[in-house]
């Protein structure tokens, strides 16, 4: 048994996982194409493949199956990373996700870490505003009628965290190796 909510590195063996995220709620389909199986792996592989610079870290439930992701799309040049997170639907509201992305935004931050973080989040997506304030980050500007989306514009609110900025006071999840 591991401790639910708890988060390790992202590994193959969690394709399957992914793939029932995906099929948890329509709305996943903004955060990548996932359909079936194969699909699942490709997106696993893609997280994992070192040339991309990405860390990808597995929420996991307490028999360690993965049920959301938190991942940093690290910009290495300008040691920026954009931060990004998703939970399956029948696991989202126990604040699983924000302690995530407190341990992880936390950790890029460290020591010999990357010195800024950003995300964007739809203006009509205030779950995801939760998680981010949770985890350090502020808001710092707005893409005004940025994406389409069922025929409406939709602003999308930008948030940075630098590595000066002041750590969430909130409780972060554990970090399995
Ligand atoms: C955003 C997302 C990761 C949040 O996951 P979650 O596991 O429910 O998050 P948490 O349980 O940590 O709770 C987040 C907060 O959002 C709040 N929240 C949840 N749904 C909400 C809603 N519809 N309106 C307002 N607040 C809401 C919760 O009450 C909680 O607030 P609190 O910390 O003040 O108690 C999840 O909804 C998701 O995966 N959405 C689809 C993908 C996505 O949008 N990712 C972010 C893209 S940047």
């Amino acid at each position: 048994m591991t401790i639910a909510g708890s988060v390790r590195p992202l590994a193959k063996h969690d394709a399957e996982a992914v793939l029932a995220a995906f099929r948890s709620d329509p709305q996943m389909r903004r955060q990548g194409t996932v359909r079936d199986v194969s699909e699942a792996h490709r997106y696993v592989a893609a997280l994992l493949d070192p040339d991309a610079h990405r860390l990808s870290w597995a929420i996991t439930d307490e028999t360690d199956v993965l049920v959301g992701l938190v991942a940093v799309n690290v910009d290495t040049a300008n040691r920026n990373g954009w931060f990004w997170y998703w939970m399956n639907a029948a696991h989202r509201g126990r604040g699983w996700s924000s302690r995530a992305a407190i341990a992880v935004a936390n950790q890029a931050l460290g020591p010999d870490g990357l010195e800024r973080l950003e995300l964007g989040h739809r203006a009509n997506n205030p779950a995801s505003a939760r998680v981010a304030e949770a985890a350090g980050f502020v808001q710092e500007g707005i893409e005004r009628a940025k994406f389409l989306i069922d025929g409406e514009r939709i602003d999308v609110l930008t948030y940075g965290r630098l590595r000066t900025d002041p750590w969430p006071t909130g409780e972060a999840a554990i970090i399995r190796p």
